[in-house]
């Protein structure tokens, strides 16, 4: 037995706060019955339905993919280029946590569990992810302080990071930097080296909280270990 709201939640419909309100208004129902109490438990056979649809109440399901580049991370896409979903063999209802674009490669979580995807997308969770950045010329020191200590981006200063020169090749003039983030703004590890004039020549997400990229490679993906899953719970 769950408690509704976080059936409702784990369905992807709505995050647990909005499931409530929802609730509250007497927009659920349960086998045909409105349901406006929040303790209310259900059990896998009950029939629930939102806004008079009913819930599909599928198996979670949680994998770490290998992201390559030129592929899409959405569900679909009206170019009918591809996505991370095309990649992963399922009939789940899945979609990606967050994004990477077009040409960032590496790791990226997918799942049909809404209530995993709120938390971890939720601006106060601070999920560190890492990168490792082929910028233009070389990235001198100043600039890395600036960048960690946080710069102006779309007038809202960046949280704390840590970028720091791994090496510098002389003969292409381009340097390679690890990048620690705990935001997901759009495009943010691209415009916050633009900021400062440096164009990213490539990207790749090495880390997503305390999963890597170990035994995969690009295309490749895993699902996630029932222990995993606990911890990305646990991040909340
Ligand atoms: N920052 C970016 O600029 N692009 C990504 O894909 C991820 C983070």
């Amino acid at each position: 037995m769950e408690r509704l709201q976080k059936v409702i939640s784990n369905s992807g419909v709505s995050s647990r706060r909005k499931a409530e309100e929802l609730i509250l208004n007497g927009k659920v129902s349960v086998n045909g019955e409105v349901i406006r109490e929040l303790g209310t438990k259900v059990n896998g056979n009950d029939i629930v339905t939102v806004n008079g649809e009913v819930l599909r109440r599928e198996r979670k399901e949680y994998y770490l993919l290998y992201k390559p580049r030129e592929v899409i991370s959405s569900v679909s896409d009206d170019k009918g280029r591809k996505t991370v979903v095309d990649l992963i063999d399922t009939k789940a209802r899945i979609y990606p946590i967050g994004r990477l674009d077009y040409d960032t490669t590496g790791i990226i979580l997918l799942t049909n569990d809404g209530e995993l995807s709120n938390i971890l997308m939720h601006p106060s969770r601070d999920v560190t992810k890492e990168y490792y950045a082929k910028v233009k010329g070389f990235f001198i020191k100043e600039d890395a302080l600036k960048l960690s200590g946080g710069i102006m981006l779309n007038g809202v200063k960046t949280k704390p990071a840590k970028f720091k020169l791994d090496k510098y090749d002389k003969k292409s003039d381009t340097s390679y930097v690890k990048v620690i983030i705990t935001e997901g703004r759009n495009h943010q590890v691209r415009n916050m080296f633009m900021a400062l004039g440096y164009d990213t020549v490539k990207l790749k997400r090495e880390k997503y909280a305390f999963l890597d990229l170990k035994g995969l490679r690009s295309g490749e993906y895993r699902e996630l270990t029932t222990h995993e899953v606990k911890q990305l719970y646990s991040l909340k």
